[in-house]
């Protein structure tokens, strides 16, 4: 078969890693997270000192970093200079850090390649911000996931209570807005629907619900 690909953008815990998951699964094909890369750019920053808010910091930063996508039992694992951050990169100051530092040119353009050269070589589902947009504009199916933000925060607060970590709804609500603000307004490739992707609004949604609409509209 022919190699084909599915973007999947939308705002921060619209669902997107976990349809894209389940998708790929299902479809046989393999999932590309590109925020994990943002993020590591970010865990790099925040472990070596450089200002992920600061340009030039980041820019200088971005020399020294190389990030790799492998598999692992059909897990993506990302390493950054051959270390395996995958578990590292989910705190909540990396989040802010990817938002800031996915605002600067450079790191773009630079993930911007892994990400194409993954998709020239294999059938992906890939999710992020710009995918429909930038990074894959000729993708087979162009999915814009949405939810309310109180969804959205409800759903992050669940998932870090049952991972035993304490935290605020109204804060992680704050923050899902900071983070959206600044997807969306930043100059280059910001968040935003194609105009041939077609949204689906998950708030009332099961995940099942909106798989199975995905796999209809292929
Ligand atoms: O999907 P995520 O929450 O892991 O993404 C982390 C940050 O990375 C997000 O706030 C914006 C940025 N990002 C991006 O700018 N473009 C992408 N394709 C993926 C993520």
């Amino acid at each position: 078969m022919e190699r084909f690909a599915i973007a999947i953008d939308g705002p921060a815990g619209a669902g997107k890693s976990t349809i894209a998951k389940l998708l790929a699964k299902r479809l046989n094909i393999i999932y590309v997270d590109t925020g994990a890369m943002y993020r590591a750019v970010a865990l790099y920053c925040i472990e070596n000192a450089f200002d992920y808010n600061k340009k030039e910091d980041v820019e200088r930063a971005l020399e020294n970093i190389d990030i790799k996508i492998v598999y692992q039992d059909d897990n993506q694992r990302i390493l950054l200079n051959n270390r395996d951050v995958t578990d590292l990169i989910r705190t909540g100051e990396v989040s802010k850090g990817s938002s800031a530092v996915a605002t600067i040119y450079a790191v773009r353009i630079k993930m911007v390649e892994l990400q194409r050269n993954i998709a020239k070589e294999n059938s992906v589902v890939m999710d992020g911000r710009d995918i429909g947009t930038y990074v894959l504009p000729d993708a087979n199916l162009k999915i814009f996931l949405t939810a309310s933000v109180e969804e959205r925060a409800r759903r992050r607060y669940n998932e870090l209570m049952e991972k035993g970590i304490e935290c605020n709804l109204e804060q992680i609500k704050k923050e899902i807005e900071q983070r959206d603000k600044n997807d969306s307004s930043r100059e280059f490739a910001p968040l935003r629907k194609a105009d041939d992707a077609i949204e689906i609004d998950t708030t009332n949604l099961t995940i099942e619900e909106v798989v199975e609409k995905i796999i209809a509209l292929l």
